[in-house]
């Protein structure tokens, strides 16, 4: 496989580039520096003349809160890139694997979100996502659309990452425990997208770890592994508002997944355990 990754250099990206690599396939990765997935004549150059068979988007516009304010900025990279990338994939013959989000969800079921259920998000991020999906719909039949939640791993700004610095900064922490998700390892992440990828089986996916809990619920496993002596109390998200509302329920059911894959993925626990452990030391 010749395969093709934008966003190369985000926590996804990263891990995607190695799990490429070490399938042995041909790796062609780029960050936004070296292209950018909103300059059409660039991206038309660059696929025209590499020809990839696979082109995976890992570039997005992530920063949730500041989407409400960069409506523009978060709908050319989240809507306007995928679409650009679908056409290009065409010409080429090439398929396209994109990477969508639990925020196309609004968070009102308290039951996991099949892939067929109806989107209906809940603030600009989730939106501009959604319009991305749409638009790699509208263009491409050979696509996988992978939406997933929650992400930790090495080489990005993450919650993880986040509450072992605030447990070095601060005396007590609160953490919301009315969002419910399911938290999903880059490296996991990775490797069921290279699987998945393998099988030819185009189509829409749910791809996280298995499980779920809240962000209260997640911070509570970061202390329990690394042992800190932190207290942390639960509170509600109303008391922290943020600017852009966030669904209150975002489990993804993985249905058709393993089926497809002959794979499940890991419980999010065990991942976190992993992470910790290879990345951070206690
Ligand atoms: N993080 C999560 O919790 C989460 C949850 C659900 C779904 N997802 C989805 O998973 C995918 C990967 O997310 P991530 O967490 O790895 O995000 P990330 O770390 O923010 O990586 C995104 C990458 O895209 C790059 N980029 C931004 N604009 C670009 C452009 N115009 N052209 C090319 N590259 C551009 C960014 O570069 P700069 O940093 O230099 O701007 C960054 O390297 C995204 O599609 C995201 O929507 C993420």
């Amino acid at each position: 496989m010749k395969i093709l990754i934008t966003g190369a250099g985000g926590m996804l990206g990263s891990q995607i580039s190695k799990a490429c690599h070490e399938s042995g396939a041909e790796v062609y990765p780029f960050k936004k520096a070296e292209l950018d997935v909103t300059d059409f004549s660039t991206l038309k150059h660059v696929l025209h003349f590499l020809k990839p068979t696979l082109v995976i988007n890992c570039a997005a516009y992530t920063q949730v809160d500041r989407a409400e304010e960069c409506r523009k900025e978060a709908f050319a990279i989240n809507s306007l890139g995928p679409r650009y990338l679908a056409c290009l994939c065409r010409e080429i013959h090439a398929a396209l694997m994109h990477l969508s989000t639990d925020y196309v969800f609004n968070g009102e079921s308290r039951l996991p979100y099949p892939v067929y259920a109806s989107p209906d998000p809940i603030n600009v991020y989730g939106l501009s996502k959604l319009y991305g999906e749409m638009a790699i719909r509208e263009t491409l039949d050979r696509f996988f659309i992978v939406r997933t939640s929650w992400l930790f791993g090495p080489g990005g700004k993450n919650f993880v990452d986040t509450v072992l610095k605030l447990a070095s900064e601060k005396n007590r922490l609160e953490i919301a425990n009315d969002q419910t998700g399911c938290p999903t390892y880059t490296v996991d992440l990775a490797q069921g997208l290279m699987k998945l990828a393998q099988t030819g089986i185009f189509g829409t996916y749910h791809l996280t770890n298995t499980g779920q809990t809240t962000w209260y619920g997640l911070a509570l496993e970061i202390k329990k592994i690394m042992n800190l002596a932190i207290p942390i109390d639960p509170c509600t998200t109303a008391e922290f508002p943020r600017p852009a509302p966030r669904p209150a329920y975002s489990v993804l059911d993985p249905f058709p997944l393993q089926a497809v894959t002959g794979r499940e993925m890991p419980g999010w626990q065990d991942a976190l355990q992993r992470y910790l452990r290879e990345h951070k030391k206690n």
